[in-house]
């Protein structure tokens, strides 16, 4: 009789953790989906020329919970790079760090090279409303044009907008939004679920950088050719007629 007591109160107990658990899940799934509904990103590109910054901004919802995570995906295109050095020296005061899928070389032109994927994870606390991330990105250097263009333009898209919870395991049911794989942290040690938010009105971003005419090639050579010459002729003439060489 005491046994079959305990384990009814045993058996009371774990049955009652396990929907308690279920239940848990669901209502941090329900907090996750209502931070996905009031989120809002917003991304410009600021200064001139070949250096340029990209300024995104990420507001969450009102109530965020201390489980959510986020991350900021960006598939750079081939005519920008991120210089690695300058990210890291900037690591103490930006409170984000960035993960780059791949090695860059900071001197290769950009039809020698391939686009790459960066993600930014915040590093200050959670439950943070506000995050403002900035980008210093460096414009290559592009093969000179032969229909004599003198500007190209670079496409940026804008990022996406990653985030988990770490209560929610079951990313069922996350319409309009889809689930991706990213790594969970910057330092890339594991693989996690994330909700890649969806944003309709979100386009992309350019910018312009000046390029070489390589339908000049031949003239400004063929011209420096003959200045040389010309040169080469009067000057060996003024020192044969002076007398300079003995
Ligand atoms: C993360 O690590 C995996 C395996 O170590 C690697 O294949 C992947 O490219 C890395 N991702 C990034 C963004 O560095
Ligand atoms: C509920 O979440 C916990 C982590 O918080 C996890 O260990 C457990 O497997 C989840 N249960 C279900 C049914 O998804
Ligand atoms: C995840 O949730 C959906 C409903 O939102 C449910 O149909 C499905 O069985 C759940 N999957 C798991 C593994 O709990």
């Amino acid at each position: 009789m005491y046994f079959t007591l305990l384990f009814a109160l045993t058996c009371l107990v774990t049955c009652h953790g396990f929907v308690g658990t279920d239940e848990k899940n669901e209502s941090h799934c329900g907090l996750l989906k209502s931070v996905l509904d009031y989120t809002l990103l917003s991304v410009k590109m600021d200064k001139n020329g070949f250096h340029r910054e990209v300024i995104t901004t990420v507001q969450l919802g009102s109530i965020v919970p201390s489980s959510i995570r986020i991350s900021l995906v960006y598939q750079w295109p081939k005519g920008v790079f991120i210089d690695p050095y300058q990210v890291t020296s900037q690591k103490e005061h930006s409170n984000w760090q960035i993960l780059i899928d791949s090695a860059i070389d900071l001197e290769v032109p950009a039809h020698k090279t391939e686009g790459f994927v960066s993600y930014a994870y915040p590093t200050n606390g959670p439950s943070l409303r506000l995050r403002k991330v900035i980008i210093p990105i460096h414009g290559r250097y592009h093969e000179p044009s032969a229909v004599g263009k003198t500007f190209i333009s670079v496409d940026i898209p804008a990022p996406d907008l990653l985030i988990r919870s770490d209560e929610c395991t079951n990313l069922s049911d996350m319409d309009p939004h889809t689930v991706v794989n990213a790594p969970c942290t910057a330092d890339n040690a594991s693989i996690c679920s994330w909700v890649k938010v969806h944003f309709q009105e979100l386009g992309h971003m350019s910018f312009q950088l000046p390029v070489g005419d390589s339908s000049l090639v031949l003239p400004v050579c063929g011209g420096t050719l003959l200045v040389t010459l010309i040169c080469c002729v009067v000057l060996s003439k003024y020192m044969w007629t002076h007398r300079t060489v003995q």
